[in-house]
């Protein structure tokens, strides 16, 4: 059908054009200068959730071979309040360069003195592998945060959790499992950690404790690469999953990007709604540098053409070149980093993407790879 534009029709676009003019008149003659005081609550939320905080590393903790707690205490004033689960962003200085890392917190939101991260070694991981060998107690960093919606929430999720982790995941595990403990949280915790084997296990010896002492906290080893006569071995499977009625909890599944896959097909196979689902991913690269292509990067006054690496994210690429392109998760969740790709090939670890940015080729850099030369657009 044709939509014809009628006399009345006609009118409204004047009218329309001349608000235009009306609407600039105004602002031409309105006050220009700079508000000239600070609103008190701006001042009160910047106190509360400061853009960046200086921390210095208090104490570091060997949980063993490949892995260690770090003790970030202020170096002025006082941490901002956290949930357990939360994680914050953590600005590594390197070959002149400035990378940015997050790291969930696995210390209790009761203890405000310091946050600890724990972190795993990742075998030709460039940060993982700073932060274990050249971090030293009394080396003081920026922090962001603390971020994430990974948390517990007693109005969405029930009452009683299972959380399903992979690996170094169990670091916002321990923040829930300690909030439980420290009475900042109140749910049922179930635990069902998988890992490698068992020298790879964090907190073990914690979690053994917690579980002994709390009834709200359960928790069950599960070794993939070890058998054991104290140990299950294998995957978390479906049958796992389904000796813990379907309906009843709310599942926490925190792990590498593969375990994420893997339990996502199972929640398929038996039909639990996304709703009942909360899921935190991490990972970091391991730098190989074997494919080069071109990244060509537009922003709006300039284009840059800068190295990238099958291998590695475009976000990789962009802090090599020192682009300070926009990004806090890193893992594909936040949206910060979201950026237009204009032209070239790649492949994506996407896990939240929405279908219009789909269709409009819109991805995010930390998780995307390049294929061949790619240009990109970012939206600053
Ligand atoms: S930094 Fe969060 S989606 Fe890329």
């Amino acid at each position: 059908m044709k939509f014809k534009v009628g006399a009345s029709e006609k009118l409204d676009m004047l009218k329309f054009k001349n608000l235009g003019i009306e609407r600039e008149k105004i602002i031409n003659s309105s006050y220009i200068d700079a508000i000239k005081f600070d609103y008190k609550l701006n001042n009160l939320v910047n106190e509360i959730h400061p853009k960046e905080i200086k921390v210095k590393v208090a104490n570091i903790i060997n949980e063993n071979l490949e892995t260690k707690t770090f003790e970030l205490k202020p170096i002025n004033g006082t941490l901002p309040n956290f949930k357990a689960g939360q994680y914050i962003v953590l600005d590594i200085n390197k070959n002149n360069h400035t990378y940015k890392r997050s790291y969930s917190i696995s210390s209790s939101p009761k203890n405000l003195e310091s946050y600890q991260i724990t972190v795993k070694r990742v075998r030709n991981g460039l940060v993982s592998n700073y932060l274990l060998n050249d971090v030293k107690v009394g080396m003081e960093f920026t922090i962001h945060g603390p971020f994430g919606e990974f948390t517990y929430n007693k109005f969405r999720d029930m009452p009683d959790v299972l959380a399903l982790v992979g690996g170094s995941g169990i670091t916002p595990i321990m923040s829930l499992a300690r909030a439980i403990n420290d009475k900042a949280e109140d749910f049922n915790l179930t635990i069902i950690y998988g890992d490698r084997e068992e020298k790879d296990l964090i907190f073990k010896k914690e979690l053994d404790e917690l579980a002994s002492q709390n009834e709200k906290i359960k928790v069950k080893y599960l070794l993939s690469d070890e058998h054991s006569s104290v140990y299950d071995t294998g995957l978390i499977s479906k049958d796992i999953i389904s000796e813990y009625e379907i309906g009843k909890y709310s599942y926490f599944v925190c792990g590498p990007i593969h375990f994420y896959h893997h339990l996502n097909e199972i929640f398929k196979e038996l039909d639990i709604p996304n709703k009942y689902i909360r899921h935190d991913i991490f990972k970091e690269n391991e730098i190989l540098r074997h494919i080069k292509h071109e990244l060509t990067v537009l922003t709006n006054d300039e284009e840059i053409t800068i190295p990238c690496y099958e291998d590695e994210p475009l976000l990789q690429a962009l802090e090599e070149a020192s682009i300070d392109a926009p990004r806090k998760c890193l893992v594909g969740v936040c949206g910060f980093c979201r950026s237009k790709l204009i032209d070239g090939k790649i492949r994506t670890d996407e896990t939240s993407l929405r279908e219009a940015d789909k269709d409009y080729n819109y991805i995010h850099p930390c998780v995307s790879y390049p294929l061949s030369d790619v240009t990109i657009k970012l939206c600053k």
